[in-house]
């Protein structure tokens, strides 16, 4: 059995704040401190500022069990816990480097405030050798403020969460990668994740380098295979072969298994696209060329424009004053996260064309909106079937289940049929030609070869 221990959670975005809440959940008393002073009254008001399944409700629950509280009183939050997580935000800068400026001034934040020893988690995600950069912050503010008799340990402890799945991801961990030299805090880190652990212990001990590299290689790994099966549908679209039937053929093998091989119109997100150019980044730093980093991501680049090309080609480069309906925004379902989102290129690309987008996503219109700003070319529809009234194509960017079982009827009611250009592959060739339709999937070339006839 594991006591309640308490927690500060540094950095209330989406890594921070779901970890908190799952701390909380597991018992533990957990502090969440941030500076945005909007986004904490909000918190505090049992809002949440992401949208995540499951997460409102265990906010409201903890909040009110009192495990979970919310402040910007860094000397406050500080204070209340010797477990100090850091979960701010490291965006991609110009070069593909990750911006450290949050992480370090936290850790500057966290030196001012201490008055006891610490152990300090980096959960952000942050290149190899950044823990050792937090450890040097720490000690130069301590020895500035006259306070280097503190003890504190720096913790690699990078998050698998993905978006969408990330309560159950956290509650249920695969692993708990911990990066720590200091054997002499193994059992209060032990400790803390002990409820994590179900069946066996989650908790892997490692060099704090290792850690760090572990999440970079587990993301460039996963985004790796998403651009080799992009890259195989492009081969497979031009031989004739549909990637579907080769997917299901190759994830038989249990080395190569059935997950994260589906092709799509690229991969987005706030993850692979900045982690892979941040790996390639550090590689060059250490004089090393990445060849293979370098083609997942170029990769990644063509597909993301590649529904765009197909587009072209049925419409003989004519789109022109055209409309087409657009069914999901988001760089996946159940999030309305738009960050990296593919959509975003086809938007672009359409508007400048010259073509009108009436667009249908359940949860990111908002933050579509946001990122593009008012436009008159675009409208956002509330309802998925508004968006195909009077469009001359349908686009699908992503796989919401409403997708999936939007049985063709609301196609099939049109008064003609319209190309479907479907990004996710969430369509049945067959039936869509059944329907008289033409379908472009990702890689299908059975059906462009039959179409073509
Ligand atoms: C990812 C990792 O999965 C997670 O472990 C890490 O902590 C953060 O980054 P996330 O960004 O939430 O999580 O999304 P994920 O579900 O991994 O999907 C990323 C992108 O890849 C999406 O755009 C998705 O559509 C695409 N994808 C995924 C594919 O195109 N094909 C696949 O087979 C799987």
């Amino acid at each position: 059995m594991s006591s309640s221990i308490s927690v500060t959670v540094i950095g209330t975005g989406y890594v921070g704040l779901v970890q908190a809440i799952c701390f909380a959940e597991m018992g533990h008393r957990v502090c969440c401190l941030d500076i945005d002073e909007q986004k904490i009254a909000r918190l505090n008001r049992g809002e949440v500022t992401i949208y995540e399944p499951g997460l409102e409700e265990l906010i409201r629950k903890n909040t009110a069990a009192r495990h979970l509280s919310f402040t910007t009183d860094a000397s406050e939050a500080i204070d209340s816990s010797r477990h100090i997580l850091i979960a701010v935000g490291t965006p991609s800068e110009e070069d593909g480097s990750a911006d450290l400026q949050h992480v370090l001034k936290v850790a500057q934040t966290i030196a001012e405030h201490m008055s006891e020893s610490k152990l300090v988690y980096v959960k952000s995600t942050v290149p190899v050798g950044t823990n050792a950069k937090v450890s040097n912050t720490i000690h130069q503010r301590l020895v500035e403020l006259d306070k280097q008799h503190l003890e504190f340990s720096v913790i690699s402890n990078p998050e698998f969460l993905k978006e969408g799945a990330a309560v159950q991801d956290c509650m249920r961990p695969d692993r708990i990668i911990i990066g720590c030299e200091d054997t002499a805090v193994f059992d209060e880190i032990r400790h803390l994740y002990m409820p994590f652990n179900r069946n066996h212990d989650k908790v892997m001990f490692m060099d704090c380098v290792s850690a760090e590299l572990t999440k970079y290689a587990a993301n460039c790994m996963l985004a790796t295979k998403i651009s080799f099966m992009n890259e195989m549908s492009q081969i497979a679209e031009r031989v004739g072969a549909d990637i579907e039937q080769v997917r299901l053929g190759i994830g038989a093998d249990p080395r190569i298994g059935y997950h994260f091989i589906y092709p799509g119109c690229g991969y987005g997100g706030s993850c692979f696209p900045k982690d892979v150019k941040a790996l390639i980044h550090s590689s060059r730093e250490v004089d090393f060329e990445p060849q293979v980093l370098a083609s997942v991501e170029a990769v990644n680049q063509l597909q993301k424009t590649h529904l765009l090309e197909s587009v072209d080609s049925h419409f003989k480069g004519d789109i022109k004053g055209r409309t087409f309906a657009l069914w999901g925004l988001a760089f996946k379902p159940n999030t309305d996260d738009m960050r990296e989102a593919p959509s975003l290129q086809i938007i672009k690309g359409l508007l400048d064309g010259g073509a009108r987008v009436l667009a249908y996503d359940p949860k990111a219109a908002d933050n579509c909106r946001a990122i593009l700003g008012e436009n008159s070319a675009i409208t956002y529809c509330d309802h998925k079937e508004d968006a195909l009234d009077g469009a001359d194509a349908l686009i699908v960017c992503t796989e919401w289940n409403e997708f999936k079982a939007a049985d063709m009827n609301s196609l099939s009611q049109l008064k003609q049929a319209i190309p479907v250009f479907d990004g996710r592959n969430i369509f049945d060739p067959d039936y869509m030609r059944y329907q008289g339709i033409a379908y472009y999937g990702i890689g299908r070339g059975l059906s462009v070869s039959k179409r073509a006839r």
